[in-house]
């Protein structure tokens, strides 16, 4: 398997043996360091766009909120090394302070990213007495778990960004050259799976700390009634081999089968072709460098755009994110996720409704929105999903370097449509009526 170490996470461990905070602080900010180890210095602080943020920012960031939100109020008298990395690290909570620009996070030579590994061990140590706290203060455990999550987040953006730094050098570094390639199989062939619509029920009950149950972010709650028409699943993800046919019939080149604002970014843009093709089509940027495009696997580096076109194209639509929860909720978080170590997406294991965890996020046709009832974190942490509710679209499912216990089928993540440097996926469904 893959050479990038992923250490397995608490769902695999065992009904008997759950994971204490304290192991599950100690695996996935141990990952994060894990997963920045194979590169240089220098590769750590460039930033090729507003979207992407440098390895040493993200390994920085997750500190500072640690630090920020966890250190500076369960813990009398702890002092940050350094107040001013405040103002370098926070994102985007204004409620808290001000911050450096996004699009210059890049330009960041000082913390070195030795001071930042200091400053992780730093905070690490100094949360071994909340550590300890937390199982008998279910707020406390909520807000490092939290920011366990969050830490998740950023290892999975850690890996899309650095893709995009390396595949911007004319030299194509690779972050892992001796990853290697997944078996290479046949991908099924598509078929249809039936929902004859009605009610059901979508979304989180609450978080531990609301109602005693598992953790889960606030833009899953509340739980809630949803009616679906009937309507049809495509049994796993569209594929390069079928997407190369849209891109052969003319689509990019074909107006009638692009939202207007879709149709203008592929002017703007140039786009013939998904984000990290070889101009020929033959070759694939990967984490691994540039590798054989794979006919069998999932297109992946799509926009919203794209994969509605695509399946205008195809005489479909995509799927609502309540029709995509539907069919989730009843199948395992399993799949080609992080912990499989291909960093890259697989073609289908077989027959069945396959691939809703794990190989690419799925586009949905959903915006995402605020569920009926939807009240955000109190104070300052309230900013962490709620404020982006306007001109995104929902994804869901998870994708190939996403950690297996980070997902859940409420999972709600959410891009641009005209974003596509996240590993973005999408398949097809269609009405029945
Ligand atoms: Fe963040």
């Amino acid at each position: 398997m893959a050479s990038v170490p992923a250490a397995a996470p608490s769902t695999v461990r065992g009904q008997d043996a759950p994971e204490s905070l304290d192991e599950a602080w100690a695996r996935i900010r141990g990952l994060s360091e894990r997963l920045a180890a194979p590169l240089a210095a220098e590769d750590q602080v460039v930033q090729t766009m507003p979207d992407v943020s440098p390895t040493k920012w993200h390994l920085a960031h997750v500190t500072w909120f640690f630090e920020r939100f966890v250190l500076q109020q369960a813990l009398p008298g702890y002092r940050p090394p350094e107040e001013r990395w405040h103002y370098l690290f926070n994102s985007y909570y204004q409620t808290v302070g001000q911050m450096h620009a996004r699009p210059r996070r890049g330009l960041l030579s000082r913390p070195t990213v030795a001071e930042i590994l200091d400053w992780r061990a730093h905070v690490d140590a100094a949360m071994a007495p909340v550590l300890a706290r937390a199982p008998d203060d279910p707020e406390l455990a909520f807000l490092v778990t939290l920011g366990l999550n969050h830490e998740q987040q950023h290892q999975e953006l850690l890996l899309t960004d650095i893709k995009h730094v390396l595949w911007s050098n004319p030299l194509g570094p690779a972050y892992d050259p001796a990853l290697p390639l997944p078996p290479s199989r046949e991908a099924p062939p598509l078929t249809w799976h039936e929902h004859p619509g009605g009610e059901v029920l979508i979304g989180a009950h609450g978080s531990a700390a609301e109602a005693g149950t598992g953790f889960c972010f606030d833009n899953e709650t509340p739980r809630h009634g949803v009616h679906l028409r009937p309507h049809a699943l495509a049994s796993r993800l569209v594929t390069n081999a079928e997407f190369q046919a849209f891109i052969d019939d003319g689509g990019y080149q074909d107006p009638a089968l692009w939202l207007s604002d879709g149709w203008a970014q592929v002017q703007a843009e140039g786009w013939t072709a998904p984000l990290y093709w070889s101009e020929d089509g033959r070759q694939v940027f990967t984490h691994g460098g540039w590798r054989p495009l794979d006919p069998h696997v999932p297109v992946s580096h799509v926009s919203f755009y794209e994969a509605d076109a695509y399946a205008r194209w195809a005489r479909a639509r995509l799927p609502t994110e309540a029709e995509w929860e539907a069919a989730a909720a009843a199948q395992p978080v399993a799949g080609n996720l992080l912990e499989a170590g291909w960093l890259t997406p697989v073609a289908a294991p077989g027959a069945g409704l396959t691939q809703l965890f794990g190989d690419a996020w799925e586009w949905t046709a959903s915006p995402y929105m605020a569920y009926p009832g939807f009240r955000p974190l109190a104070g300052s942490l309230g900013e962490y999903n709620g404020k982006f509710m306007c001109n995104q679209m929902s994804v869901r499912g998870g994708a190939c370097l996403s950690s297996t216990d980070h997902l859940r089928a409420s999972y709600r993540s959410f891009f641009y449509p005209h974003q596509r440097w996240q590993v973005l996926g999408f398949r097809l469904a269609r009405d029945l009526d």
